[in-house]
């Protein structure tokens, strides 16, 4: 067995993720972060944050739970629906579109209820459960309805199925907020909730997930962007007319993509790019794909995603990237009857809008797919130090004659720059070994000589080098390593 197939069980052993209320049995499609994996998913969503607030967007955050309002205007009440099927024997739910593409080895993309309908019927396809017919195709819809307030004045409800929505609700304050100046970015973090059929393959599909997504509010024929900086960048690219000739993707430079898509779009790819890798997440398995126009959502003239090639999950989208036009502020314009109008310099109209959405759970799953290693009998995550969930370990050697005391004096002194932690328990092996499954970038050890000269090692988890470093340089030298602006080897007092 590969080390990737168990990854969903070291996740829960260590301490990532597991499936949420499992003392009742659980629940399909919810996950709990446990203590690493929540410090994970937070250095994830803060490097997504601070990378958008430096590059001047606007946080906004506003209620998950909304009337169904909104989701009229976009369109979600009446389309947003993936193919149902239900076995006639047992009863058991499917995505009927899958069941297809699990079949057949086929793909489904763009087919409408009917034509699956009719390709489960010709080619006999049975219940995986109980091998009966499954029964008619039909729309289902994904949303969470509920209702808000008591009997009377209750009112139609729905959780938000994408943050989007309710950011664009928003434009026109956010609008004079923002000076009344184009493009206007605005960056919303939070939960969304979707009542997936079949709720599968870990974090990938779930029923309540973590986005963040960008809006730039753009004036409709000014699209581009400045490519200096990434049009060198090479990137795996499959356009929309490479899907359609059955083409293979192509290595090309970022400068390329902009005979296929605005420039606009084309950064963001690039930029989307960039901040995967300083996730960890593996370059050489990123691959940017555009939307063929069959599959395109049809409030989008362009769609590109970057997307993962997972080994044990398959292609995994990590962030769509669409030109929205003026479909959404149009569409609230109209059932809300406030304008969405604006005038920027002379002129009269709607904004665009270029949507950058980022899913936070599973770029934390390719995040350990692609930082899992394995060392003799260690198995260690090499996360890179600004995502790892500690940074710092600190021990003592044995947990007596002073040597707590002193491990704990330097842990305080560490713990307000650096992700930090402090164990005793166990070892100084064992030590090393929890922290490496933990992808701890750095273990301090303090010891008898430390005592003497007021030294410590410092033990680096890729390599298990060890330097002998002054106290009095620790914090200095932990800066330097973790920023990359020196490496192990640049010590030559390693520690046997
Ligand atoms: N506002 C546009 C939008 O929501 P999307 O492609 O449906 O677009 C954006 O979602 C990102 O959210 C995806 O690229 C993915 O990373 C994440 N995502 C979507 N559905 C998800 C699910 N059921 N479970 C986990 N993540 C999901």
């Amino acid at each position: 067995m590969a080390l990737v197939d168990e990854i969903e069980e070291i996740a829960k052993r260590r301490g990532f993720f597991w499936p949420s209320q499992e003392i009742y049995g659980g629940v399909s499609g919810f996950y709990d972060y446990g203590p690493l994996g929540a410090l994970l998913k937070l250095n994830i969503e803060k490097l997504i944050r601070d990378h958008f607030l430096a590059n001047g967007c606007m946080l906004l955050e506003a209620p998950v739970l909304t009337s169904l309002k909104p989701w009229v205007a976009s369109g979600h009440v009446k389309g947003f629906a993936d193919m149902l099927t239900e076995c006639k024997e047992c009863g058991e739910a499917y995505r009927a579109d899958h069941l297809v593409e699990e079949n057949l080895k086929i793909k489904t993309e763009g087919k409408k209820t009917d034509q699956i309908q009719r390709l489960i019927e010709k080619n006999k396809i049975k219940c995986p459960k109980c091998s009966g017919a499954p029964g008619e195709v039909y729309d289902y819809n994904l949303m969470f309805r509920s209702t808000i307030g008591p009997v009377k004045d209750k009112i139609e409800a729905a959780l938000r199925p994408e943050t989007a929505q309710t950011t664009y609700m928003d434009f026109k304050r956010l609008f004079e907020i923002g000076r009344k100046k184009l493009p206007l970015c605005v960056l919303q973090m939070g939960k969304s909730f979707r009542n997936e059929i079949s709720p599968r393959k870990a974090l990938v599909r779930m029923r309540e997930f973590s986005q963040a997504e960008v809006q730039f509010f753009v004036h409709p024929k000014r699209k581009e962007w400045d490519l200096n900086g990434v049009k060198s960048m090479e990137a795996s690219i499959l356009t929309k007319q490479d899907q359609v000739k059955e083409s293979k993707p192509k290595t090309m430079k970022i400068s390329q993509l902009s005979k296929f898509c605005n420039s606009m779009i084309a950064y963001f790819l690039a930029q989307s790019l960039l901040l995967y890798k300083r996730m960890g997440i593996d370059a050489k398995k990123l691959r940017l794909r555009q939307h063929r126009d069959d599959e395109r959502s049809f409030y989008s003239s362009d769609t590109w995603d970057v997307e993962f090639m997972s080994e044990k999950y398959g292609r995994i989208e990590l962030v769509g990237i669409a030109d929205r036009t003026d479909y959404d502020l149009k569409r609230h314009q109209e059932l809300s009857k406030e304008s969405m109008e604006i005038t920027y310099e002379g002129e009269k109209f709607v904004p665009h809008v270029i949507e950058v959405a980022y899913g936070i759970d599973r770029p934390l799953l390719c995040i350990l797919e692609s930082c899992l290693e394995q060392d003799g009998d260690r198995i260690y995550f090499s996360f890179p130090a600004q995502i790892a969930p500690y940074q710092v370990a600190v021990f003592p050697l044995v947990n007596k004659d002073g040597l707590p005391e002193k491990a704990m004096e330097i842990f305080y002194s560490l713990r307000s720059e650096f992700s930090c932690l402090y164990d005793y328990s166990g070892s100084i092996g064992k030590l090393y070994y929890r922290q490496d499954e933990a992808g701890t970038f750095l273990c301090i050890t303090v010891d008898y000589d430390t005592l003497k000269d007021d030294t410590v090692t410092i033990r680096d988890r890729d390599t298990k080098k060890q330097i002998r470093i002054k106290i009095t340089e620790l914090a200095n030298i932990i800066r330097r390593l973790i920023n990359q602006e020196v490496e192990f080897s640049d010590f030559d007092k390693s520690v046997k």
